[in-house]
């Protein structure tokens, strides 16, 4: 028996990245996948690949950071699905620069995605989610953490992901009765949200000596999504080869 039968699971970001990894792995275990993001072309790709392994993956279009998009998202996924089981907040993006140069514009970026998608998408979708007795699990960051302080240029995406964070844990005490939310806080993981993949520059602030590949963070968001993890909620979950120690 595979873990996920009969769910539906929505992926924001599942066009590249960890995203992409979520999709593939709780397709694996039998969810329905509804993978989401802003790029066509790579979404299709993604949710034809996946439906040629003979699993159920669909790509549709949605920009987290604007709410109708959202509505018009949510409503597919009624029409389509008629139920939703798991949410994973995931789209997210990496602008860092030094204190002084930083502009509004993308500070309002940072926010919009890494704070007003998950926001919004958890507004939008909770009253699914407890119907179905659902979970949530947001992708945040070990950058988030209140114990961790690094990164001399990453003061919008830190601060997004602490927020994320906090928002975690406020909702999953107020819906703790019908839907369990965690989020996840990776460390260094090796996909395109770096214009720089040579990660030589993290030698030796890594415990474990290496970076993580986005199955490995895919499988800890599949052990929080299962009922493996039935009562878990509230966690905020480092997945970063020690950092946070
Ligand atoms: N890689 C790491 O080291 C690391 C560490 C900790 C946390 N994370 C978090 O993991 C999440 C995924 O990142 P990743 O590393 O997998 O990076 P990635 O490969 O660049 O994936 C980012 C995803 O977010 C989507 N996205 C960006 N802006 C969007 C928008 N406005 N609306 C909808 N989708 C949007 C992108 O899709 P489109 O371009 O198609 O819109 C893409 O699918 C992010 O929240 C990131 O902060 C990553």
């Amino acid at each position: 028996m595979k873990k996920l039968e009969n769910k539906i699971a929505l992926i924001t970001g599942a066009t590249s990245g960890i995203g992409e990894s979520c999709a593939e792995l709780l397709a694996s275990e039998g969810a329905a996948v509804i993978l989401t993001g802003r790029n066509k072309e790579r979404g299709t790709a993604v949710a034809n690949r996946i439906c040629g392994q003979g699993k159920t993956a669909v790509f549709i279009q949605c920009d987290v950071t604007k709410e109708q998009e959202i509505l018009a998202l949510k409503n597919r996924v009624i029409k389509e699905f008629g139920k939703l089981d798991i949410l994973i907040n995931n789209a997210g993006i990496l602008i860092t620069n030094k204190l002084e140069d930083i502009t509004e514009e993308e500070w309002q970026q940072t926010y919009d995605v890494n704070v007003k998608g998950y926001f919004f998408m958890t507004r939008h979708f909770i009253g699914m989610l407890q119907e179905s007795n659902g979970v949530i699990v947001n992708d945040a960051s070990v950058t988030g953490l209140p114990t961790f302080v690094q990164g001399a240029a990453s003061y919008m995406y830190s601060s997004s992901k602490a927020a994320v964070i906090q928002f975690t844990k406020l909702c999953a005490k107020n819906y703790a009765k019908e839907v369990r939310i965690n989020c996840i806080c990776p460390g260094i993981v090796d996909t395109p949200i770096y214009t720089n993949r040579d990660f030589s520059r993290f030698d030796g602030k890594i415990p474990m000596g290496r970076v993580a590949q986005p199955e490995e963070i895919a499988k800890a968001v599949l052990f929080l999504v299962s009922d493996d993890a039935s009562y878990i909620t509230g966690v905020a979950l480092p997945i970063d080869g020690g950092m946070a120690i």
